[in-house]
């Protein structure tokens, strides 16, 4: 069973992304839901919220561990490796990975929350492989309440995207990451801001290819289910109708949230 946690639903990106990639594999995932946001708190704080998370999955048959957050990704994967056995798989790595495949001219932005553009997470990762590439990172810490409350393409939340992304304007990017699981769900006012010419990178999808590859190489790191048992069982902290709408719309379909 693969266990998956983010902050809230911004994970659910990542889940959704498994569930298309990996139909025959169960899921258990936790959105703290009641805790959201991570990205503007300490990562002491962020931490010891990452460790009660994988607890809480591995207590409910988790084998291995996606961090479905860019904010825990880039402070608590160490300490999640450190706690417990299980593969830990974070977000980070998969996305700067297609990242530095993508771009001609070695202009990378990163767009994230606080906590994760504060941590220069992208930037050691990126230019540790390519130390002649640039990357030029923003915090857009209103992104995060803004598609947690559903307004996904409101004027206002373009307005607030054109104010983030201004000072990557003239920095002649390339390739774009959304260094946060929810993001995705703005790819199109994001897109339209940036133009055609600038690939966005979605760590959710290169997250749940990277686990799909990881399970093709090493399949024993999960015990199959057999076919027809299946589950897909979505735990939050808390449970409001917010994030019944924007489950809704990550999955298209109605989606089952059970409260903790
Ligand atoms: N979805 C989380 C991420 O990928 C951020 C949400 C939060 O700040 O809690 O960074």
């Amino acid at each position: 069973m693969i266990g998956i946690f983010d902050s809230g639903i911004g994970g659910m990106t990542v889940a959704r992304a498994v569930e298309q990639l990996l139909p025959d594999y169960s899921i258990v995932y936790f959105g703290d839901i009641a805790r959201t946001p991570y990205g503007s708190k300490s990562a002491a704080t962020i931490t010891d919220y990452s460790l009660r998370n994988t607890e809480f999955l591995l207590k409910k048959g988790a084998e291995i561990i996606i961090i479905a957050c860019n904010t825990a990704s880039s402070v608590a994967t160490e300490a999640l490796r450190r706690e417990f056995q299980v593969p830990i798989i974070e977000v980070i790595t998969p996305a700067a990975t297609k990242a530095i495949a993508t771009t001609k001219t070695g202009r990378i932005g990163v767009i994230g929350t606080r906590a994760t553009i504060r941590s220069g997470v992208y930037e050691q990762t990126i230019c540790g492989q390519r130390p002649d590439f640039h990357v030029f990172s923003e915090a857009c810490p209103l992104l995060v309440p803004l598609v947690e409350e559903g307004w996904t393409n409101k004027q206002e939340t373009k307005m607030i995207i054109r104010r983030y992304l201004h000072p990557l304007k003239d920095k002649q990017i390339d390739t774009l990451v959304l260094g946060c699981t929810h993001y995705p769900l703005l790819t199109q006012l994001i897109q339209t801001r940036v133009g055609k010419r600038v690939t966005l990178i979605d760590s959710s999808v290169e997250t749940a290819k990277y686990v799909r590859d990881l399970l093709t190489e090493q399949p024993q790191l999960i015990a199959r289910e057999e076919k027809g048992i299946v589950t897909h069982r979505y735990f939050v902290s808390d449970l409001t109708d917010a994030a019944k709408t924007v489950a809704r719309k990550i999955f298209a379909r109605p989606l089952e949230l059970i409260l903790t």
